[in-house]
């Protein structure tokens, strides 16, 4: 029953809960402890997570660059017990009203050229193909940039 899992803004406290996500959802490209360390804390940025009790079950994290340029959805993931409860598309979709009320009219992504299932989800969110970005991984696999108009 997601609709009843509160979703939340995430803080710096909540640096090792999200780590921990990355680590069980990614193999590859994973933010470093660093890395989130100052996305939490200085960058530009604004990450939305969904925590039942004490444990987070999920995330989903934005870059804000100075406007006009587009915000970015830099990573979305859910733990795997949790997944198929729409937890995904209410985190993305708290973010994307989060940048429309910024003033961002647009918001990308990446995404591997082989995760297909993904790439689906985000085309039922209303992103569309934007670019091919070819061996745009560091293990070389092409990636392909969608965008999301935030302002229809
Ligand atoms: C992708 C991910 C975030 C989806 O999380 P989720 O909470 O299960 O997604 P939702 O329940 O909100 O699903 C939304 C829709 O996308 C579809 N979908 C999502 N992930 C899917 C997958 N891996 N395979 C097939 N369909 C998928 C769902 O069927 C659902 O469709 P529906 O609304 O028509 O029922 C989760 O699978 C994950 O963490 N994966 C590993 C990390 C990752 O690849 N992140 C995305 C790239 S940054």
């Amino acid at each position: 029953m997601s609709a009843l899992i509160p979703l939340d803004r995430a803080t710096l406290s909540d640096k090792q809960d999200l780590l921990t996500i990355e680590a069980r959802c990614f193999s590859t490209d994973k933010i470093s402890p660093r890395q989130m360390h100052y996305l939490l804390s200085q960058a530009k940025a604004t990450t939305h997570l969904a925590r039942v009790g004490e444990q987070v079950v999920g995330y989903g994290m934005c870059l804000l660059p100075a406007l006009p340029r587009p915000a970015r959805l830099y990573s979305l993931a859910v733990l795997p017990d949790w997944r198929g409860q729409q937890l995904a598309r209410r985190l993305s979709q708290s973010l994307f009203a989060e940048l429309h009320c910024l003033g961002y009219s647009r918001c990308r992504l990446e995404v591997r050229r082989g995760q297909t299932a993904v790439q689906n989800f985000y085309l039922s969110m209303g992103f569309g193909l934007l670019d091919e970005l070819p061996a745009y991984y560091h293990d070389r696999e092409d990636g392909l940039r969608m965008e999301l108009m935030l302002n229809d």
